[in-house]
């Protein structure tokens, strides 16, 4: 942090008048279920975004990363701001203050950020809606802005769909803005309604491993399966009154798959319905305290995504298989998007080592480079410091 805050001076040339902090986020289950009006049950994450920030009295924001430090400082001015390729990273942000302004609210001076992402880039854990919610956070304080935490955390997703779209649902944001320390939080995207739950695993600890295959979400076929998911629903509509896959139970859904008559598209939307009920049942199992009945879930959960969601690959379905092979390893799937990127495993704490380096060996034997492991901590939202 006192780093930063030099970096700060040495790139703007004034103190910094605050600190802000936004962290990433882990996906414990329900995958591709945000976006189909289901459960997802997330936690924000100690690794994340740092933020040092101070108004600047001109009609220019400046933006600067150390994560991206070659670019230097990004300047770009205060009204009519708009995607722009060039402008990297700072797209995020900058659809923040957009649409922040077009909401009503005051941002009429120029300021400056220094931002700092110990989140690896691409890794899935949201480090873009984690420079969302930072960029709210400093936008709240700095100019004394009346706006909730939620209306950050919908502002960071419009910020996805409309500025740089992609078609993301609300899970990260809400991970990120509303965590709280040593809480999962199981969130019915539908009505916005949810509860925190003790992630109390007991002598084992979620490790997250990194598959470090970069994932792009805009590149990724992020957007198809949504779209397939919408088409399924469309069909199923013409029987069934529903507005969402997550409105369905397992029986319901197998009764109907013959009004989506298509192979594809029905296992599309199986595995909606199916990770949806799997989340609601696997936050019932850790409320319990029973982790064995949560990390089949995990796995469950895990080969649904493999087989008939078809969003993990190579890489993460080795990660996972060798997780679960492990012993004092009750489950493992991947998190996030897919495509690349994380997947988390629940481990025996006392086993954390031997199993970092025989997932580790396995992993970079067959795909000729290495994979890195991180404990997960789970700590509070985005916040001031
Ligand atoms: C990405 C999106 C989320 C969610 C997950 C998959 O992280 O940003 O909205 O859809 O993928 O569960």
């Amino acid at each position: 942090m006192e780093n930063l805050k030099k970096r700060f001076i040495e790139v703007f040339g004034v103190e910094a008048t605050g600190a802000y902090f936004a962290p990433g986020r882990i996906n414990l289950i329900g995958e591709h279920t945000d976006y189909n009006g289901g459960h997802v049950f997330p936690a924000s994450i100690t690794i994340g975004t740092y933020g040092y920030a101070r108004k600047n009295g001109s009609q220019k924001i400046r933006f600067y990363s150390e994560n991206f430090a070659a670019l230097e400082v990004i300047e770009v001015p205060l009204e009519n701001l708009d995607y722009r390729k060039e402008d990297n990273w700072t797209n995020y942000p900058k659809g923040m203050v957009k649409y922040l302004q077009e909401a009503g609210y005051q941002i009429d001076e120029g300021f400056d950020v220094l931002y700092y992402g110990t989140i690896p880039n691409g890794a899935g854990l949201s480090s873009s809606a984690s420079i969302e919610l930072l960029t709210g956070v400093v936008l709240k304080d700095l100019f004394n802005l009346e706006v909730s935490m939620l209306d950050l955390v919908k502002t960071g997703k419009k910020v996805e769909n409309e500025f740089i779209g992609v078609n993301s649902g609300i899970m990260d944001q809400f991970a990120i803005g509303m965590g709280k320390k040593d809480m999962a939080i199981l969130l019915d995207t539908n009505t916005l309604k949810y509860e925190l739950v003790p992630a109390a695993f007991g002598d084992y600890v979620i490790a997250i491993m990194n598959t470090n295959k970069r994932r792009e979400l805009a590149d990724s076929k992020y957007n198809e399966r949504r779209s397939e998911c919408e088409e399924a629903l469309k069909r199923l509509q013409t029987k069934l009154d529903i507005e969402s896959l997550g409105e369905l139970d397992e029986a319901t859904f197998e009764a109907n798959t013959a009004l989506i008559g298509d192979e594809v598209l029905i296992r599309r939307a199986k595995h909606a319905v199916y990770e949806n009920q799997r989340t609601l049942k696997a936050k019932a199992a850790l409320q319990a305290g029973d982790l064995v009945e949560f990390g089949q879930l995990l796995n469950a959960s895990h080969q649904s995504l493999k087989d008939d969601y078809e969003v993990t690959g190579i890489e993460l379905d080795t990660l996972v298989a060798n997780a679960q092979a492990q012993s004092g390893v009750l489950g493992a799937r991947m998190t996030g998007a897919g495509f690349g990127g994380c997947a988390i495993a629940l481990v025996k704490e006392s086993e954390l080592d031997n199993f970092t380096k025989a997932v580790g060996t396995a992993y970079e034997e067959k795909i000729g480079y290495n994979a890195d492991f991180y404990k997960a901590n789970i700590d509070d939202g985005a916040r001031k410091l």
